[in-house]
């Protein structure tokens, strides 16, 4: 039987780890010895990361990677990529090299406006609404000066302001709907006081108005970035066994599937995301609300689907992604974590659009990666050779035991269970 704690948040880091450890792991001392072995050395550092968030008792790590040659708009790039899932660097890697020799990857911010909403209950006319919405209005801009001054002068700020009548889907229902531009930073802060502020000024104006809440939008159609590849059918011919007219058939049929069975299209996207999470993660970004808003983008239609598409015109093989991204390169994290620091530095210090292009390019280099190795050789070839280091390691192999195995496995199939046994008939 667990017991309950109160006061826990004040309790000093020890005493939390204390009461942990004899509360839920039996006073087990490896326990206590493995969330104090990831503390960081450097007590200032482990302070920061203490102070991101509530009750922190130890770090987590993830691996940070690099994927090398990517060309994007004629610019090389290494990208950051933080990830736990093995090949997946090595995927963005093989694709990135590939699309080197044929012109490398496009990218262009097609749209860049965000969208936040003062959700609210009025079951009066809807004539007398309008009337009070079209009264107050250049209040709302007037009210938020202090807090969009910065943003004004950096060029962004509140776009709009609309009040959305709801009533059909719920009685008395409406929204002032306010769209923003926040320049290089992801703006969630910005547009949420922004919004508070606004729902205050507008409190103002009638007993009969009830804010339900004032929040921003994670979906963000209208903030939108395209990045794609291209070549001529032949130059896709990577080896004697297939030519570039069959790699490319093949290949775009595999798209259309994802495009009309969602089945297949959640798991493409969830390849996708594999490439797009590991550069957001990597520089800082917030990537819950990248996927919440990615994965509505690609239901738009009514149904799940693809978010890359395919096609062949003119002897041209063109393959392009398009993504919804709210992303920031100042504020946040950004500034904050030494690891993002170096991540952003690497990139050159983007502009949250050039990071944006940088964050679809990963996502289309993954899914191309993805469907080639689908299409041709399947993909647990690469990837289970790539998962033996994860079971050597469980097994706790030894260096020189790692040398021997794979060497074995370079000319034998990697199973978990063939791994197991190698592993016990090398120790025998
Ligand atoms: C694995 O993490 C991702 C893939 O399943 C993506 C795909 O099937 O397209 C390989």
């Amino acid at each position: 039987m667990v017991n309950s704690v109160s006061g826990f948040s004040k309790f000093t880091k020890a005493e939390k780890i204390d009461w942990l450890i004899s509360n839920h792991f039996l006073n087990n001392a490896k326990a206590k010895a493995n969330l104090e072995r990831y503390w960081n050395a450097n007590e200032g550092l482990q302070k920061l990361h203490d102070e991101f968030t509530e009750n922190t008792i130890s770090n987590f790590y993830l691996p940070f990677g690099i994927a090398p040659n990517f060309l994007i708009n004629d610019k090389i790039h290494v990208i950051p990529m933080t990830i736990e899932e093995s090949s997946v660097i090595a995927a963005a890697s093989n694709a990135a090299k590939f699309w080197m020799q044929r012109g490398g990857f496009k990218a262009e911010v097609l749209s860049t406006t965000k969208v936040g909403q003062v959700h609210f209950m009025f079951h009066g006319n809807s004539s007398e609404i309008d009337a009070i919405f079209n009264e107050i209005k250049p209040q709302f801009f007037e009210q938020t000066k202090a807090i969009t001054k910065n943003m004004d002068a950096r060029g962004g700020g509140i776009l709009d302001i609309e009040l959305v009548n709801k009533t059909a889907k719920i009685s008395g229902y409406y929204q002032l709907q306010v769209t923003f531009d926040t320049m290089d930073a992801m703006g969630a802060n910005f547009i949420n006081s922004c919004l508070e502020q606004i729902a205050t000024t507008f409190k103002t104006c009638s007993d009969d108005i009830q804010v339900v809440m004032s929040i921003l939008s994670n979906y963000v159609p209208n903030c939108v970035v395209r990045a794609e590849v291209s070549c001529k059918v032949e130059d896709l011919a990577v080896d004697a066994s297939i030519s570039g007219r069959e790699f490319a058939d093949t290949f775009i049929q595999a798209v259309r599937i994802a495009e009309v069975e969602p089945y297949r299209a959640v798991t493409h996207n969830k390849g996708i995301m594999n490439g797009v999470d590991a550069v957001v993660l990597a520089t800082g970004n917030d990537f819950r609300a990248v996927e919440a808003g990615v994965h509505a983008y690609a239901a738009r239609g009514g149904s799940y689907s693809s978010l890359s598409h395919a096609s062949i015109e003119n002897g041209v093989f063109k393959f392009w992604i398009e993504l919804p991204l709210a992303l920031g390169t100042v504020g946040g994290l950004t500034g904050l974590h030494p690891m993002v620091k170096t991540a952003l530095e690497l990139l050159g210090n983007p502009s949250a659009k050039e990071l944006m292009e940088i964050v679809a390019v990963a996502g289309l280099a993954q899914n191309f990666a993805a469907l080639k190795s689908l299409t041709t050789t399947g993909i647990q070839q690469g990837h289970m050779k790539m998962h033996l280091f994860n079971i050597l390691n469980q097994f706790e192999a030894t260096e020189s035991e790692k040398v021997i195995l794979v060497a074995h496995f370079k000319t034998n199939t990697v199973t978990h269970s063939a791994v197991v046994e190698a592993i016990e008939n090398l120790r025998a």
